[in-house]
């Protein structure tokens, strides 16, 4: 047949609720996970991780585990093949997490020292547990304190500046009107997505095959092609259901590992995290000290912005938990410093996790601006209305559409703010202390090179193919209604393939990314498909194919402030006698480009506000200081919130589509969660009049 979309012009399919298309096979559990996928010949490898927190591997004692049942293989540093550790990655760094049994140190608790593979799951499980390592302990040290020995300025790491400086701080702290300086802590927090790590990889007619879970199986094919020194296209990585991912789902030492075990005992092998390996092996939220100084006018006006953040790294990668950086586009002030710093412990590396450094940043600076209000004697929103900067505070650019104000005004309207008697202490229910807070969101709006094909079949259909991830946000759904609408045509004439490498390079689900990246390449792909269809004829059985890479089309951008903004709003219950913060009600509004499903975009929301509250009152990883490791590695052990904790929370936007953004969006994936736990504890100041500079607000730390 024929085919001009011109001609098909139906109702935009974006803008309206759609529900996942995956949804069904999801809840009937047709949907399958990596962890869950059949193979023939499958072979079951288990991770024996480090109990001590400093030193070097003596001996692995392989022999009595290899006589038991079902056992392959004990693969360690002293038999395993040697991995290309000379490459950067997708992201311009190397992984040094992924040199799995290379070397005999031992840099933390909980470092992989040995894979048993066996012939099941119980037997490998059985063997790992058996198996006997003998180390040459060290000292250790994994004391995180403000200003403790050690603390320097990060070396290493790429991307944005770690400190930035305008003005003159003394002269203007000592000039302004009313001053705030107070320190605020987050502790080491932990992902728990529902589906643990997993990955299977086999061998397969001369190419590497991986089935995993994680956020973009591009940028993992790309990476165990250059660990394995492997030809880059013949290795392919599947990742078609993902049970959650923020972060933690990058390249992770168990896809290495199967990749290794695939390769020398030539069957498929799979591994699979538990609960407790995953609080060491997938990357985590550095805890964090942060000074925030603030000097003001009496009219709220600042004059001194200061934010200084204190985070911890690994002894093996330096990852820093950028939280200095929250306030550089949201605050102008005549004197203007950011710094973060980062101390190198004997602990697991952290890494990217949900809104990295925002979520602990906006806690400390948003918190430090409610301090301000309080001092000045000013609404929290009229204090951020007066210190709205015309352009970049730091780097002078114009922004892009910037609708923070606009976000406050909608949520106090709605949240009914007007009604609030600023002082605190005055509501009170009972043995309940009752209290409202506020504060701002932001989150940098970017997109990244992606490739994309579209098809247009023989029977009138679309097929769209691209990498793109979907960890459970609904980005599927939402990128084949963005392939409708760019088409002219209804969802139900598309067919969306995402989650395998061998679609080409595409950005990761993640940096709040991947939907505007994806988005664009094929909307890019539907501009080039329609004009191979312009040109008339017959669509032959094997579809006419497009495709685009957005390359250079992202790098023309213009150079302008680009970010996300929101307001958050919070109510919560204090009980005098047990120390006890129950959230009552929450809404955010967001200012964060075109939304192209509001159902799965406010789960979204939602999604990142819960997380938010979590932070404010439960989620708290302890270290013990003798052992090096966890305290309570599981998620009896560590709190967060539950149904039960969560009260209603709204979540809706203000119309703020992206004008240099071919979809107009901006991306949702993290500002849901940014500001969250500084609005929970402005709410807590409110009702009791006391600052928690410290999270969690524990029923302790209240009394
Ligand atoms: Mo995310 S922390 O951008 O996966």
């Amino acid at each position: 047949m024929t085919t001009t979309t011109e001609s098909l012009a139906v109702t935009p399919a974006s803008g309206t609720a759609h529900t996942r298309l995956e949804g069904r096979d999801k809840v009937t559990g047709a949907a399958r996970y990596a962890g869950e996928i059949p193979f023939a010949e499958l072979a079951h490898g288990w991770l024996v991780l480090s109990t001590i927190a400093r030193g070097r591997i003596r001996s692995v004692e392989s022999g009595p585990v290899l006589a038991m049942p079902g056992v392959l293989a004990v693969l360690h540093h002293g038999n395993a093949p040697r991995l290309n550790g000379d490459y950067t990655n997708g992201f311009g760094t190397a992984e040094p997490i992924l040199q799995v049994f290379q070397h005999d140190r031992v840099p933390h608790v909980g470092w992989p020292v040995a894979l048993v593979v066996a012939e099941t799951s119980e037997q490998a499980r059985e063997a790992a547990e058996t198996l006997v390592v003998h180390y040459d302990e060290e000292p250790h040290d994994i004391a995180f304190f403000p200003g403790r020995p050690g603390v320097r300025t990060p070396d290493g790491s790429p991307g944005t500046p770690t400190e930035t400086q305008k003005g003159d701080l003394a002269a203007e702290l000592a000039a302004s009107a009313v001053v705030v300086d107070a320190e605020y802590t987050t502790p080491e927090e932990h992902h728990s997505p529902l589906e643990p790590h997993a990955a299977m990889a086999r061998w397969d007619s001369g190419r590497l095959e991986v089935v995993d879970s994680n956020q973009g199986s591009r940028f993992v094919s790309e990476e165990l092609a250059k660990l394995f020194s492997l030809d880059p296209a013949s290795v392919r990585v599947r990742s078609e259901h993902v049970g959650g991912a923020f972060g933690a789902k990058a390249t992770r030492p168990h896809v290495v590992l199967a990749a290794m075990a695939a390769t020398v005992l030539h069957r498929p092998v799979r591994v699979v995290l538990t609960r407790r390996q995953m609080f060491s092996v997938i990357g985590y939220r550095s805890p964090t000290v942060q000074r925030v100084r603030l000097g003001a006018d009496a009219d709220g006006r600042l004059r001194a912005f200061d934010h200084q953040a204190q985070c911890l790294t690994s002894t093996v990668h330096e990852f820093v938990e950028r939280s200095a950086q929250f306030g550089r586009v949201l605050y102008d002030a005549d004197a203007h410093h950011t710094v973060d710093r980062v101390v190198p412990l004997d602990v697991p590396t952290p890494s990217w996790m949900r809104a990295p450094g925002k979520a602990p940043g906006s806690f400390a600076l948003e918190s430090a601006l409610d301090e301000l209000a309080e001092k000045c004697g000013i609404d929290p929103i009229a204090l951020r209305a007066r210190n709205e900067p015309e352009v970049g505070p730091l780097s002078g650019l114009p922004f892009g559409s910037r609708n923070l104000l606009a976000c406050f005004q909608e949520g106090a309207a709605r949240f009914g703010w007007s009604d609030r008697d600023p002082r605190p202490g005055t509501r009170r229910e009972g043995r309940w202390l009752l209290g409202t807070g506020t504060a701002a969101s932001t989150f940098p709006s970017a997109a990244a090179p992606s490739t994309a094909a579209v098809t247009a079949e023989a029977d009138g259909t679309f097929t769209v193919r691209i990498t793109a991830a979907d960890v459970g946000t609904g980005a599927r759904t939402a990128l084949a209604l963005i392939a409708a609408d760019a088409l002219g045509v209804e969802p139900a004439r598309i067919r969306i393939k995402i989650a395998d490498s061998d679609f080409g390079p595409a950005m990761v689900a993640g940096g709040s990314m991947g939907t505007r990246s994806w988005g664009w390449a094929i909307t890019a792909a539907v501009r080039e498909l329609k004009e191979q269809l312009a040109l008339g004829g017959v669509i032959p059985p094997q579809g006419i194919t497009a495709r685009a890479d957005t390359g250079e089309a992202i790098g023309a951008l213009a150079k302008k402030e680009r970010h996300s903004y929101g307001a958050q709003f919070a109510e919560v219950a204090v009980d005098v006698t047990s120390g006890e913060v129950r959230v009552r009600r929450m809404l955010g509004i967001f200012a964060a480009g075109r939304i192209i499903n509001p159902l799965t975009a406010r789960s979204q929301f939602i999604g990142g506000m819960t997380w938010g509250l979590s932070m404010a009152l439960h989620e708290e990883a302890v270290r013990d200081q003798a052992s090096g490791g966890h305290v309570g590695a599981d998620l009896a052990g560590y709190h967060f919130a539950a149904h039960a904790d969560v009260p209603l929370i709204e979540a809706d936007w203000v119309d703020d589509p992206d004008e240099d953004d071919p979809v107009g969006i901006k991306g949702i994936g993290e500002i849901g969660i940014v500001g969250a736990a500084a609005a929970i504890a402005n709410a807590v100041w409110h009702a009791t009049g006391v600052r928690h500079r410290n999270l969690p607000i524990r029923p302790d730390r209240v009394l």
